[in-house]
């Protein structure tokens, strides 16, 4: 039996193709799923659960909140007891957040094999804590699945060995086909389809990393170059819980042409994005969507841990100089979107994950 670990956000939309794949094969694998909490509020959460079909968790840690130390401890402490008094096979994480870390490191000192999905990205930016928690994640995993070929190098660059580490495409993008696939089924009952239908041609805003919203001065000057270009392109902008507190604090008002809206649900978010003409985001995931679905990306970081969204998919790193974005803004809307879809990120990535693991454990 494995343990599923889903805490955050991003995790959900991996973990449910997970699922859906170890269903196909009940008989020679079974999970149980644990939800940390890390994200809490209904919109952040539950909505996610229940959209994207994945089944109520065996346990719950109820670890949302806190500092990085506080969260990554109390999950710490509340997924050992869990651990102990089940003692499963092997445990599955999925991504970079505080979750993955905690119980990642719970599990291998207690002896239990550790399968890190979405293994050896590298941002080479140490200040981000999702690189921190990859970086020790994989210290400590014994099997690596990874989603681009430059995770595979920088495993093997790191000395792990060829025969733990699997290049088996995206998850996500399992996920993504799948719900696309669904999504003409319900989008009339979505809000974004009438904000979609008001606006005509728009574009997409998602901030929520530290380092753009919890520094005033520049998430001021993000601000501000967005409602500029708001003024060419409408502008809709699901807002993270940090971030909303962020622009709370901060003195600054957006213009009629910017939309803030509340975080979406995953076929209202995808309902809106996927018919943008750009997507403006400091997201990880949202760069690798974009590209699997051909919509033109500008991430405003200084770096990515997903380069061939770059060297063959719809991205571009523009960091968050303001002339940069204005000038890449631009660009974007005056070409042709062209990108090409990564290799083995045609929706069996579960299915690769799941025989691997079906033949280790
Ligand atoms: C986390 C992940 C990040 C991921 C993001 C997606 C880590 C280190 N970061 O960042 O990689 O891209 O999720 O959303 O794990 N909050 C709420 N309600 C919620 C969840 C959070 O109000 O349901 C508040 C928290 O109380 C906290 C802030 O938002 O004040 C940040 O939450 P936290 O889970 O620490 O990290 P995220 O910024 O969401």
């Amino acid at each position: 039996m494995i343990y599923l670990v889903a805490g955050a956000r991003p995790n959900f939309m991996k973990i449910a193709p997970i699922i859906r794949a170890i269903q196909k094969h009940q008989n020679e694998l079974s999970y149980k799923l644990i939800h940390t909490d890390q994200h809490y509020d209904k919109a952040m959460s539950q909505v996610f659960f229940e959209e994207l079909g994945i089944p109520e968790p065996d346990f719950h840690l109820g670890c949302g909140g806190g500092t990085h130390a506080v969260q990554t401890a109390k999950i710490m402490v509340e997924f050992e007891k869990v651990c102990v008094a089940e003692r499963p096979d092997c445990l599955l994480v999925v991504g970079d957040v505080n979750s993955t870390l905690a119980c990642s490191i719970v599990s291998k000192k207690l002896g239990i094999r550790v399968a890190h999905v979405e293994a050896g990205l590298r941002s080479g930016d140490m200040s981000m804590p999702e690189e921190v928690n990859r970086i020790v994640t994989d210290s400590i995993s014994d099997w690596f699945f990874v989603t681009e070929p430059s995770g595979e190098a920088n495993l093997l660059a790191e000395g792990k060995p060829r025969e733990n580490v699997f290049h088996v495409g995206h998850v996500m993008v399992d996920n993504l086909y799948y719900q696309m696939a669904r999504l003409d089924a319900v989008a009339d009952k979505l809000e974004t389809t009438a904000l979609k239908r008001k606006l005509g041609k728009y574009g997409v805003v998602t901030l929520h990393r530290p380092a753009t919203v919890d520094n005033p001065v520049l998430l001021k000057s993000v601000c501000q170059v967005l409602d500029e270009c708001a003024e060419t392109l409408p502008l809709v902008f699901p807002v993270h819980p940090r971030t909303r507190n962020s622009l709370n604090r901060m003195d600054f008002k957006f213009s009629e042409y910017v939309h803030l809206i509340e975080p979406q649900s995953y076929m209202a978010f995808l309902n809106l994005w996927k018919d943008a003409q750009l997507v403006l985001t400091d997201s990880g995931g949202l760069q690798e969507e974009t590209t699997a679905a051909g919509v033109s990306c500008l991430t405003l970081r200084d770096n990515t841990e997903r380069p061939i969204t770059v060297e063959q998919g719809t991205n571009t790193v523009v960091g968050t100089d303001c002339d940069n974005i204005r000038s890449h803004f631009r660009r974007v809307l005056a070409s042709e979107t062209q990108g090409a879809k990564p290799e083995l990120w045609d929706g069996q990535s579960s299915d690769r994950i799941v025989q691997h693991l079906i033949r280790l454990i």
